[in-house]
């Protein structure tokens, strides 16, 4: 197994938000996480990055447990966190220079550019870009770092319709050119059926994860993620009657 999760807790000042989160995560396998605003979430990620640090349970990659900040993971946060003072091709290849490698990184960032929609932009400052552009730029830095494991927290959510359907798709080619195991949260249904492997939804509080659903269908394009109607309904209502229960 790539990734393991086990019996994880998280609590803030007294109040229990994950409870007993166990999860296993098969190499190149991609997840997606759905659940309501406030349940815990990004602390999940957190927790796997090691920006954080869980109550109690483990987290172990191909078997070794990991504590802390481990750089097994590429994590891009809910907020860009892009260096204000730092241009847009350094702070894309930010991981690059912290592995010491900066002009290895610049090359392979720049061969991107086009295709995320920066081209010219590799010399502004991140006060320069529109929101959505400081998102392509954070979700490009999360993409070239090495680690195997990418955590995407809602990466796509400030993007327009087009450069949201371009970067979804970039991800899902990037699947299959590179070994990556992906966990990536989301509030969008559709771009997790288009994406994923296994849906899951955390829900409850403490949350944990009450649901699965599988999507095996390989080929996939927009034409079959219009037809997956019936598989977004069947979501739609689990996280509506939640909502309604808590
Ligand atoms: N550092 C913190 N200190 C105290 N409480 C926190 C902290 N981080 C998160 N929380 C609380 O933990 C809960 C879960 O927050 P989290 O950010 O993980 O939710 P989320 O599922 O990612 O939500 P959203 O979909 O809105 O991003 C919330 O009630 C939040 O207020
Ligand atoms: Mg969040």
């Amino acid at each position: 197994m790539k990734l393991k999760l086990e019996n994880l807790s998280c609590s803030f000042g007294g109040s229990l938000i994950l409870e007993d989160i166990n999860l296993s995560v098969k190499e190149q396998e991609f997840i997606s996480i759905l659940g309501p605003s406030g349940c815990g979430k990004s602390t999940l990620l957190n927790i796997l990055s090691g920006v954080l640090k869980a109550d109690s349970g483990r987290v172990l990659v191909e078997g070794e447990e990991v504590k802390g900040i481990s750089g097994r993971f590429a994590y891009m946060p809910q907020q860009d966190l892009l260096m204000p003072w730092k241009t847009i091709l350094d702070n894309v290849t930010l991981y690059g220079a912290i592995h010491h490698d900066k002009k290895r990184a610049k090359i392979e960032a720049l061969k991107n550019f086009e295709k995320f929609g920066l081209e010219g932009y590799e010399n502004r400052y991140p006060r320069e870009l529109s929101g959505g552009m400081r998102q392509r730029a954070a979700f490009l830095r999360t993409a070239l770092c090495g680690a195997d494991i990418m955590l995407l927290d809602e990466p796509f959510g400030a993007l327009d319709v087009i450069n949201k359907g371009k970067m979804q798709d970039w991800l899902k080619g990037l699947r299959k050119e590179l070994n990556r195991t992906t966990i990536l949260v989301s509030h969008d249904i559709n771009e997790a059926i288009y994406l994923s492997d296994r849906i899951l939804i955390l829900t409850g509080s403490p949350a944990n994860f009450k649901k699965e659903f599988i999507i095996s269908d390989k080929e996939r394009n927009r034409k079959w993620l219009t037809e997956q109607g019936k598989l977004y309904n069947e979501i739609y209502h689990y996280l509506e009657e939640d909502e309604l229960i808590n």
